[in-house]
């Protein structure tokens, strides 16, 4: 027997916020319907300097409203999807309308298991590759939500990647609004609604790492720690860059790491390159042939490490 669609509801919006989002800004509302779940954007809620577009809080409202559908079609629930249902409403995201019941396919079943568990892992990551059946279904998870993710094997391409994400930190790391408004979301205490508890920053590195991870308030008291040689670098690509975009490459973003976590795997986000006009830009170039870059990704295989929480349901729906 499956549940009453109020209990389902319920429970899909608390898989919804368990979305990552910048910094755990958490920048989404919930309206409810009878039948639908509206996901508005949370504009009080977008990091000003380093996502003054709100390209990234799109992405993470791409990565709820993936929650949501998961949740609801585990639920026994046939969905549909509508991003940007409203031309006039700019703040609507994502319609997910309920149009009857459905038996849950097996892996969507299992991804929607995986809400809870998934994690942003900034620790250092064992020296073990990623399998050719896990890339495969990596691969296969993007382009289930009509994205490309591209696995970067290419040393050049690699060594091109880590120096924009090198070049890119030093910038936002001397720019005093940006260093204030990180330090402002993260070295939360454990258990803060919202912000990065210091927690789950990583530890500094002792060696230069071959990837430069964002530096989190609360990493220092942490002692040092090499990180791994050659993690892999996946890249989130969509055809174009739009508003539209955005929203779809978060549930692919949303569906690669719940696959990454089904598969035992650990993931953490490479976000400064884009974030800084000039590396954003060579990022693009480098990725000319393949399609517009929204997300990288760090994947590997990690330890266990402390969640961030979230807001309650109550504070993002009405
Ligand atoms: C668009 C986007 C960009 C992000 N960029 C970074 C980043 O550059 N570095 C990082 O460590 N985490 C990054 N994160 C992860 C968030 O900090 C994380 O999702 C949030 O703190 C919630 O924690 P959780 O993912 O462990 O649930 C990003 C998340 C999103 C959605």
């Amino acid at each position: 027997m499956t549940a009453d669609l109020g209990t389902l509801v319920g429970q899909a919006l608390g898989a919804a916020v368990r979305a990552p989002s910048p910094h755990n800004t958490q920048p989404w509302r919930f309206e409810i319907a009878r039948d639908r779940v509206d996901v508005l954007l949370d504009p009080a809620r977008v990091l000003a300097v380093a996502d003054p577009d709100g390209r990234e809080a799109r992405l993470a409202c791409g990565a709820a409203a993936l929650n949501l559908v998961l949740s609801l079609r585990a639920g026994g629930r046939k969905v549909s999807t509508t991003v940007l249902p409203d031309p006039n409403r700019t703040d609507l995201l994502v319609s997910v309308r309920i149009t009857g019941p459905a038996e849950p396919d097996a892996t969507e079943l299992d991804l929607a298991a995986h809400i809870a568990r998934r994690h942003t892992n900034r620790r250092p990551f064992t020296e073990r590759g990623v399998p050719a059946r896990a890339r495969q279904h990596l691969v296969a998870a993007a382009a289930e939500e009509g994205a490309k993710l591209h696995l970067v094997d290419d040393w050049a391409r690699y060594d091109a990647i880590a120096g924009l994400v090198r070049t890119a930190d030093r910038v936002q790391s001397t720019d005093e609004r940006f260093t204030a408004e990180t330090r402002h979301w993260t070295g939360r205490a454990p258990g803060a609604p919202e912000g990065v508890p210091a927690a789950a920053a990583g530890p500094p590195a002792s060696l230069e790492p071959a990837l430069t991870l964002r530096h989190y308030a609360g990493e220092a008291q942490l002692p040092e720690r090499e990180y791994e040689q050659q993690p892999l670098i996946a890249a989130v690509l969509t055809p174009t860059d739009s508003p539209a975009q955005q929203i779809r490459a978060g549930f692919a973003v949303q569906r690669v790491l719940l696959t990454a976590t089904r598969l035992g795997l650990s993931a953490s986000f490479l976000s400064q390159p884009l974030e800084v006009a000039s590396t954003r830009e060579a990022l693009r170039r480098l990725f000319r042939d393949d399609g517009e870059p929204h997300a990288l990704l760090r994947i590997g295989y990690g330890f266990a490490t402390p969640h961030a929480s979230r807001r309650p349901v109550s504070e993002v729906t009405g």
